[in-house]
Formats: structure tokens, C-alpha cells, sequence
């Protein structure tokens, strides 16, 4: 049976005693070997497999040592998932399970238990959804609800009306953008690689305003906005990405009050809000006026595509009304997991942050011992090095020939500059990092 389970299990150029474990592994995640399952005796697999009892030994005791195996007297192994499978703050692939550890986006795990338990929940209710169209709409009236009522909680008074559910920031985004159809928008640099495509490919002019660790630099704004004149501006002023600045309450008055000026929309990507790594964390103000989207894709997992668009009930009513708004809602069943989730949200950020704020500091740690030069971010999901004589794109594939994939600076540039920086997130287990830390020693000086 399991030389059928585990066929095509030998890899070219790798030992087969890894490669049979990292056959398993796979089984084992995508389900072809259920977790609980008791393994054939060490001969009866050796046999079946064609392979010598020792490989068989090798392979199961690194997946013993691993946590996949547990393995009673004279009752053979049984299969069990890692303990950091169930509760992991990265995906299996920027942990270098492989051998590649790739970071090129800043991206958590999903906290399976309550997932998983959200799933079930969801589906156990789901009954009620068969009974109604299945149309996109706004979305879920008890997923607005909820999402209006954090915003309220926060401070900030919201409706439902006020609320069209989409899924995650960027469906938001492409909505917005193909609704408003800006003639100019005003884009951060550095800011997140996908809008700026995005907004590339839709025609629209970006007008650059420079942000860096210390803020954003106040002569630009003004000067993008006056250029952006009754059009659009995307910003991100909570723990922005990559630099993980955050706007000052000053700064957030300047921009509502150029917005006010020149007719411009302001658009606040919210992605990040929740990811406060502050050691006293402060309320944060909003920029007034803005059009706010957010997404459950950074704080609970990149899977559940869930976010929203935050604005006056009349902007989400004509938004309804635009035919591409149907294409950018996540289907009901995803939204009833979401509803699922939500009221679990707060203890769900106090572990997610004190994780993050645990990894930033191991890496700042490990970089700054090496000499890196940053600025250690008030929150958000990555380091955004300050580089010396190499440049980020130098520096970034010679990681990648080494098996770490990293984004140089001048992705994040809206104009090509930023060539002197690298985003390093810390979205890994500390072990990780720690190997990310020297990988990155090593290419320094080849
Ligand atoms: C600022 C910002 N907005 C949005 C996203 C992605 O959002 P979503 O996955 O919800 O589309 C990211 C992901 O890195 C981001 O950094």
C-alpha cells in the first residue's frame, strides 16, 4: 500500500533516506496519510519500497526527530503532525522544509486550530447560506456587521452600509481603482510591489511621495498631491511596507487637509493596522476622509481572503452597482468562516504580535551583530536594510543562489531608485532566521 501512497518518492541527487522522509511529509500534508495512521513495520516499508532496511531507519528517525513520528514500545509509529504545524507563525515554504527558504513576501501561517475549528463551525451553519442567492452583494450582513463593529470599537463610528466585503486588500484595490478610474494617484516609494503593478497596468499615472523610517517626507505630499489634483491617493499609514513607518497624528492632518484641497480621494491600505509591535502601543489615529481597506490575509492567514473597503455608505452603494464588484467578493462560505473568526480576533493579535515582536528583535539581534545598519520597526512584518556599497539586486541574488529568496529595494520603488535596500521579513521561526542571518553574512563579503 505504500509504495503506491509514496509513488515517484525517489528524488535525482538527493540521499533516499530524504528523500523517502520528505516523501512522507508530503503525504502526510496533502492527506494521502492520515495523521493518527499507523506505519508498516521498518522491513515490511523496506520491502515494499525496494530499498535497504537502514534507509527505512534513517528516514523514519529524522521524522521522529522532526515531531512527525511518535513511535511506542513495540507498537510500531504512528503519525503525528509537528507541534509547530499546529501552531505555526510561517508557511512550511519560508521555512526552508526544502532547501529554499523563500521571503520574498512577508506572509504569517495560518493559526490552525482556530481555522480549522472556524471551518467547522462555518460548515455545521451553513445550511442557511443554500437557502439565499449565493450574489456577491456587499457581502454577509453579519460579516459587515462585525467588521463595522471592530471599526466602532476602535473609535471610528461605522455601519454595515459602510462596509463592502471583498477578498483581501488587493481585490479591494483593483475595485476601487477600476471604479474611481484616477487619472493620477499618488503612491508611496517605497510602497507594496502587487498595487503598484496593479495600477501600472490599469494606466494610471503614479505620482511619487518618498517615505522612509523617520516618515513621510511632507514637501513631497504636498507637491503629489497638487500633481494628483482630483484624483486619487494611495497610502499606507500604519506600519507601512516595507519600511514599517508609522504616520504621525500631524501628518495624518496634512494629508486629510490636502486631500480636502485638490479634490483627491484618499485611499488607506489598513493591512498592516493590527500588526503593532510597540512596546506601549497608543491608539491610532485615522486620516479623516480616507476610503480605508483591510484584510484578514496579514493578521490571521494570506488563505482566508477576507478584507473590506471602508467609506461612505454612498460610495459602497454605487460600488455595488459597478459590474466588477461580484468578482472581487470571496464566496459566502468564506465569509461565514470569517464571521467565525472575528470575534476571536483579539486574542488571535495578542498572540500573533508577541510573536512578531519576538522574531523582529531575534533578527534585528543576529543583523545587527553582523553590522547591518536599519531602523528597528515600530510594527509590520519586516526589516528594510540600509545597504553600503551593494546594491539590493547584488545582494539579492547572490541569496538566491544560495537558497534564500529575498525582494531587493527597487521592487518596492515605484520609479526603479531604492537600489541601496533589502526587505529581510521576519515572518519565519526563530531557528530560521537565525540561518537567514547567516546566509545574508555570507553574501556580504563573497
Ligand atoms: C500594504 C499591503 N497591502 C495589501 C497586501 C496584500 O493583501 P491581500 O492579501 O489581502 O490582498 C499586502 C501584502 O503584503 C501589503 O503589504
Amino acid at each position: 500500500m505504500f509504495a503506491g501512497v509514496l509513488a515517484g518518492w525517489r528524488r535525482p541527487g538527493s540521499p533516499l533516506a530524504a528523500s523517502l522522509a520528505a516523501a512522507l511529509r508530503e503525504a502526510v500534508l496533502d492527506g494521502r496519510v492520515r495523521v493518527g495512521d499507523r506505519l508498516p513495520s521498518e522491513r515490511h516499508l523496506a520491502a515494499e519500497l525496494a530499498v535497504s532496511r537502514g534507509t527505512v531507519v534513517a528516514a523514519l528517525s529524522l521524522l521522529r526527530q522532526e515531531g512527525w513520528l511518535v513511535t511506542g514500545r513495540g507498537s510500531g509509529s504512528r503519525v503525528r503532525l509537528p507541534r509547530d504545524l499546529g501552531e505555526r507563525y510561517a508557511p512550511l515554504s519560508v521555512d526552508g522544509h526544502g532547501s529554499l527558504l523563500d521571503l520574498r513576501r512577508a506572509l504569517p501561517a495560518a493559526p490552525r486550530e482556530i481555522v480549522t475549528g472556524a471551518v467547522t463551525r462555518a460548515l455545521a451553519r451553513s445550511a442557511g447560506l443554500l437557502l439565499e442567492s449565493g450574489e456577491p452583494g456587499a457581502g454577509l450582513p453579519e460579516l459587515r456587521e462585525l467588521i463595522a463593529g471592530r471599526h466602532t470599537a476602535e473609535g471610528t463610528a461605522t455601519r454595515p452600509e459602510q462596509i463592502l466585503v471583498t477578498s483581501g486588500a488587493r481585490a479591494a484595490l483593483a475595485l476601487l481603482a477600476a471604479h474611481l478610474v484616477p487619472r493620477r494617484i499618488v503612491v508611496e516609494n517605497p510602497s507594496f510591489f502587487d498595487t503598484l503593478t496593479m495600477l501600472r497596468r490599469l494606466g494610471v499615472r503614479t505620482v511619487v511621495a518618498r517615505v522612509t523610517e523617520e516618515g513621510w517626507d511632507g514637501g513631497h505630499l504636498a507637491v503629489a498631491f497638487r500633481e494628483a489634483a482630483g484624483g486619487a491617493a494611495l497610502l499606507t499609514p500604519d506600519f507601512q511596507n516595507p519600511t514599517g513607518a508609522l504616520m504621525d497624528a500631524r501628518a495624518r492632518r496634512e494629508v486629510a487637509g490636502l486631500a480636502a484641497r485638490h479634490g483627491v480621494t484618499v485611499i488607506v491600505d489598513e493591512t498592516m493596522r493590527d500588526l503593532d509591535l510597540r512596546d506601549r502601543p497608543e491608539p491610532i489615529p485615522r486620516v479623516a476622509g480616507a476610503v480605508a481597506i483591510g484584510s484578514l490575509s496579514k493578521t490571521v492567514w494570506g488563505g482566508l481572503r477576507a478584507g473590506w473597503i471602508r467609506g461612505p455608505a454612498e460610495l459602497i452603494g454605487a460600488l455595488l452597482l459597478d459590474p466588477v464588484s461580484g468578482l472581487h467578493t470571496p464566496p459566502p462560505m468564506e465569509q461565514l468562516v470569517a464571521c467565525e473568526i472575528l470575534p476571536l480576533m483579539d486574542g488571535l493579535l495578542d498572540r500573533r504580535r508577541s510573536e512578531l515582536r519576538r522574531q523582529r528583535d531575534h533578527l534585528a539581534r543576529a543583523l545587527e551583530a553582523d553590522g547591518w545598519d536599519f531602523t528597528l520597526p515600530p510594527g509590520g512584518l519586516a526589516l528594510w536594510l540600509r545597504l553600503d556599497g551593494v546594491s539590493g539586486e547584488t545582494l539579492a541574488s547572490r541569496a538566491a543562489e544560495a537558497g534564500l529568496s529575498l525582494l531587493p529595494g527597487s521592487s518596492f520603488s515605484p520609479d526603479g531608485t531604492l537600489t541601496g535596500r533589502l526587505r529581510v521579513p521576519y515572518t519565519a521561526p526563530v531557528e530560521t532566521l537565525d540561518r537567514v542571518a547567516g546566509h545574508l553574512r555570507r553574501v556580504r563579503r563573497p
